[in-house]
């Protein structure tokens, strides 16, 4: 989501004149795209923020987007005072308006003709399988050319105090067509925003604001200007993908899903994430009816245990989690499944984890994301007693880790002999192999005759011929 987020945000800057630039040193205005969603995220950015100061002399200007941004507030201006803009998600269709708010200072007092330069920088959490996560910096900078001086330095009555955080009660979304993506095949569409589930231990609905969906018409527009544009594929996004009401009444989330995979051009789409409680039958039979439609599903469980599950307030029970699980093991296609999970909830028993860990057996998941329960700001769950001590955290998640992996060991190698269409990403020189992603989102690896000139995006066919827990291995069908 956050990536997506910096797409659209990189793509309304450029068009309201920005240019990226390489680096933090050549930009006059930083800008940081937060997510809090777990961890000490708050303590990092203002370890990064304490960092920027030193940039301060230089001229440059900082602001603070996303999750942080909002959660953190005003309090940003407090413990970073070298920050002009706080902003949250929720509020970036205004981000144009308080940017100029932000140079109309400058304009005042410069007075020779320069560059105006932006730089953007958002940390997220890179999700890898089992379990493990990785932060990754992206750069994503950008550069405004203007007809006026680089900012000037900063005096002490000079302070700019530029906020957008109070708009996450509006109905409005975040749409522009000038999103900047960094990948020409595979690119993102958000079909709404915010969330109003309220699990316990999520900070979502407090920095993301009350859900609210495009319209259909919208989503299909964006969807069509992408095919036009050469990508291939679509993946839908938002907190929760099968609560999408389309504002004009068209379409139900499963429409809306078959309709994007009938759009000419397009041949895979997939979506993120699902709610448990909010899982339809309909989209299963989207799936079967629209080959296009990936035969891939993210259900997010978070427990095994129904007992935990309500202190999570997560509206469903095991029951009711494995009857959808039963849904997607019935379709045409085999349907890859993968799922969250969160180690450690307050109160949760030894017990009550190894019904998560029976669960992983009876579904048998092709990878899984599983968290340490961290404690969030604001969230319900704050107030709940018999918190797990992190060396028990630490262990569950091990032991998850460790099951998972055996499970997608065997999964994978019942792979081997099976033909498959893949989509080329990369290509590895050292190994002489090509790197690839199937229907299911698996990472598939394989050689290919010198001749072959492949190309990234380019759909193959290949012949498993091996496997890892995380990847399939394999030669091109000529
Ligand atoms: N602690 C640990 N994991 C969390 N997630 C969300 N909030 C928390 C938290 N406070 C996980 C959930 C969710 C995924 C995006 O992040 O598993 O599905
Ligand atoms: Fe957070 Fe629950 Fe909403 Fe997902 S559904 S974003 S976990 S509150």
């Amino acid at each position: 989501m956050n990536v997506h987020d910096s797409e659209k945000v990189v793509g309304t800057l450029i068009q309201e004149g920005y240019q990226q630039v390489e680096s933090v040193e050549a930009a006059d205005l930083i800008l940081y795209n937060t997510c809090s969603i777990r961890d000490k995220a708050e303590q990092k950015v203002f370890h990064r923020l304490a960092d920027y100061k030193k940039l301060q002399a230089q001229g440059k200007k900082f602001g603070v987007l996303g999750c942080v941004a909002q959660q953190e507030g005003e309090k940003i201006f407090e413990r970073a005072p070298h920050v002009s803009l706080v902003c949250g998600s929720a509020s970036y269709q205004n981000l144009p308006v308080m940017l100029a708010q932000l140079e109309g200072k400058s304009r005042l007092s410069d007075s020779h003709v320069s560059q105006q330069r932006l730089d953007m920088w958002h940390p997220q959490f890179e999700r890898k399988s089992e379990g493990h996560e990785r932060e990754v910096a992206h750069f994503s900078p950008i550069l405004q050319e203007v007809g006026f001086a680089g900012s000037r330095k900063p005096g002490a009555g000079d302070l700019v105090r530029i906020t957008g955080l109070d708009d996450r009660q509006t109905d409005k979304c975040f749409e522009t067509e000038f999103t900047a993506r960094t990948n020409p095949h595979r690119g993102y569409i958000t079909i709404i925003e915010g969330c109003d589930k309220f699990c316990a231990y999520c900070v979502v609905p407090f920095t993301r604001g009350k859900e609210r969906s495009r319209t259909s018409q919208s989503v299909l527009d964006e969807a069509r200007q992408m095919a036009d544009l050469g990508y291939t594929e679509i993946q839908l996004l938002g907190q929760n993908v099968n609560s999408y009401r389309d504002p004009t009444g068209n379409k139900s989330f499963a429409e809306l899903l078959a309709a994007v995979g009938e759009v000419q051009g397009i041949k895979r789409v997939r979506f993120m994430t699902s709610h448990p409680r909010d899982f339809g039958r309909d989209i299963i039979d989207a799936v079967d009816a629209v080959p296009s439609l990936c035969d891939h599903v993210h259900l997010p469980v978070q427990s095994g245990s129904t007992r935990v599950l309500d202190a999570m307030q997560r509206l469903y029970t095991r029951e009711q989690y494995l009857e959808r699980i039963g849904w997607m093991k019935s379709a045409k296609r085999e349907i890859s499944i993968t799922t969250d999970v969160i180690v450690g909830f307050p109160g949760e028993t030894e017990l009550e984890f190894e019904e998560t860990l029976l669960l992983l057996d009876e579904v048998e998941y092709d990878s899984i994301f599983g968290f340490k329960y961290s404690p969030r700001p604001n969230t319900p769950a704050l107030s709940l007693q018999d918190a797990i001590p992190d060396e028990e955290k630490v262990r569950r998640l091990a032991v998850l880790n460790e099951k998972q992996r055996a499970i997608q060991k065997v999964r994978n190698e019942k792979c081997i002999g099976s033909t498959l269409e893949v989509m080329v990403e990369s290509r590895n020189e050292a190994r002489g192999q090509w790197s690839a992603r199937t229907s299911q989102n698996k990472v598939f690896n394989f050689t290919a005759p010198s001749d072959a000139q492949l190309i990234r995006g380019e759909y193959v066919t290949v012949v498993t011929t091996g496997s890892f827990p995380n990847s399939l291995l394999g030669e091109m069908v000529i």
